[in-house]
């Protein structure tokens, strides 16, 4: 089938930056969203995104009106109908999605794709409330969509393999990095990163180092281009709380993924971080940063902390089959620009190194959380690398 028209379905934060791209890369672009004001803010958005475009001397002026010219804006889903792909970007409410996908359903040609943008949905469970699930599939953006480069593309259970195929092959030739992943919360980047923040959150509530120094250890040391404290204050600490909360739960309550009491309080309080003008750190005016205690040796062993969880983290995910290797590297440096892909750095760490840095954390504190996955400690013993022939 040959993909010409897009239909996007919200035109929220993730909608309008994914029809801008769909819509540079030359396709018919229809958005919809059930709120006209929504609409046209994303209408003069994407109009002032390809403005500056024009501005740094990356389009020209003719290019952007034609892009501009390519996206209608529609007022009824049934705009979409004549679509050969259709991407959901709406709120994040299992029902909700259902229902548009039944609907979508009743308006487009059989063999239209039909795709969430979901974060943290089940895309199994969206497909099962169509009559053709073999053509739902997940396209899992991230935000802005034109500047970030990954996209992780999650078959549900029912989804066709051609379909799979073709949604890879068409995001990939939008100039996208494109990775395959099972099924599963959180897909790659939002399971995986779970411990930057958690573990930093522990770190500070045991006492052992302050936000500010356990953030310079994190950059500084680590290479990292954010502390832990200043992301999740960057990302807003309601939005970063809830994607965890919902991990630990879709997880049946797996304790590498529990919340914090800390971040939970200061989400009640209302300090959400930068936009609220107060997180961890204050943000209000002449306030001082709190300045990091600079010790190297805390320093590097809060480092060393973090990435083994985060190491743990990729290589279980890599375990259950989440993704590849190469994938679950690919996808934490390009989608939450990791400074090394955490299984290439366990290769260079020494997995040994790693396992005996898990089993260390596990006898002090005797929790579950802390447990080593089995195949870094089966690599170990086999003395195996994830990447034998060097990093990828
Ligand atoms: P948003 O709140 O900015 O936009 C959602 C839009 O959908 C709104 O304009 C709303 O009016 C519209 N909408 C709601 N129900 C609708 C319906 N039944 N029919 C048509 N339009 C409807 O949300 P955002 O952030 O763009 O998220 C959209 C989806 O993308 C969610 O599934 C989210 O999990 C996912 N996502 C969000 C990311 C982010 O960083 N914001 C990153 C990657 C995925």
């Amino acid at each position: 089938m040959n993909i010409l028209c897009i239909g996007i379905i919200g035109s929220g934060t993730m909608g309008r930056g994914i029809a801008q791209v769909a819509a540079t890369a030359g396709h018919e672009v229809v958005v919809y969203d059930n709120r006209l004001e929504a609409l046209e803010d994303a209408r003069n958005f994407v109009q002032r995104m390809l403005n500056r475009q024009v501005e740094k001397g990356r389009l020209t002026d003719a290019e952007a009106r034609a892009i501009f010219g390519r996206i209608r804006w529609a007022d009824a889903l049934a705009g979409v109908s004549g679509c050969q792909l259709v991407i959901e970007a709406i709120v994040e409410h299992l029902d909700v999605k259902q229902a548009v996908f039944r609907e979508l359903e009743t308006l487009t040609a059989p063999e239209t794709i039909l795709a969430t943008n979901t974060s943290s949905l089940s895309v199994t469970s969206i497909a099962a409330a169509c009559k053709h699930p073999e053509r739902v599939i997940g396209i899992h953006f991230f935000n802005p969509a034109p500047l970030m480069r990954l996209v992780e593309v999650a078959p549900a259970l029912q989804t066709a393999e051609t379909v799979r195929d073709q949604c890879v092959q068409l995001v990939g030739s939008w100039g996208k990095l494109v990775v395959v992943c099972k099924d599963t919360p959180g897909f790659i980047v939002n399971r995986v990163a779970r411990p930057f923040y958690s573990e930093a959150l522990r770190i500070c509530e045991e006492g052992i180092a302050d936000m500010a120094t356990i953030d310079w250890a994190m950059t500084e040391l680590g290479g990292f281009r954010m502390g832990p404290f200043t992301l999740m204050d960057f990302i807003g600490n309601d939005v970063n709380y809830a994607v965890t909360e919902s991990t630990w739960k879709a997880f049946f309550h797996e304790p590498r993924y529990k919340p914090s009491f800390t971040q939970k309080r200061l989400v009640e309080a209302g300090w959400l971080g930068r936009k609220a003008g107060r997180g961890y750190y204050d943000y209000g005016e002449g306030a001082t940063p709190p300045e990091p205690t600079r010790d190297e040796k805390l320093g590097r062993a809060i480092l060393h902390r973090i990435r083994t969880m985060l190491i743990n983290e990729a290589a279980d995910a890599l375990f259950w089959g989440v993704a590849t290797a190469a994938d679950i590297d690919l996808a934490m440096t390009t989608g939450v620009n990791y400074p090394r892909g955490l299984l290439a750095w366990a290769d260079e760490l020494g997995i040994q190194t790693c396992v005996k840095a898990m089993d260390e954390l596990y006898d002090e504190y005797r929790e579950d959380r802390y447990r080593c996955s089995p195949l870094l400690r089966r690599m170990a013993r086999e003395g195996r690398k994830f990447f034998p022939k060097g990093e990828s």
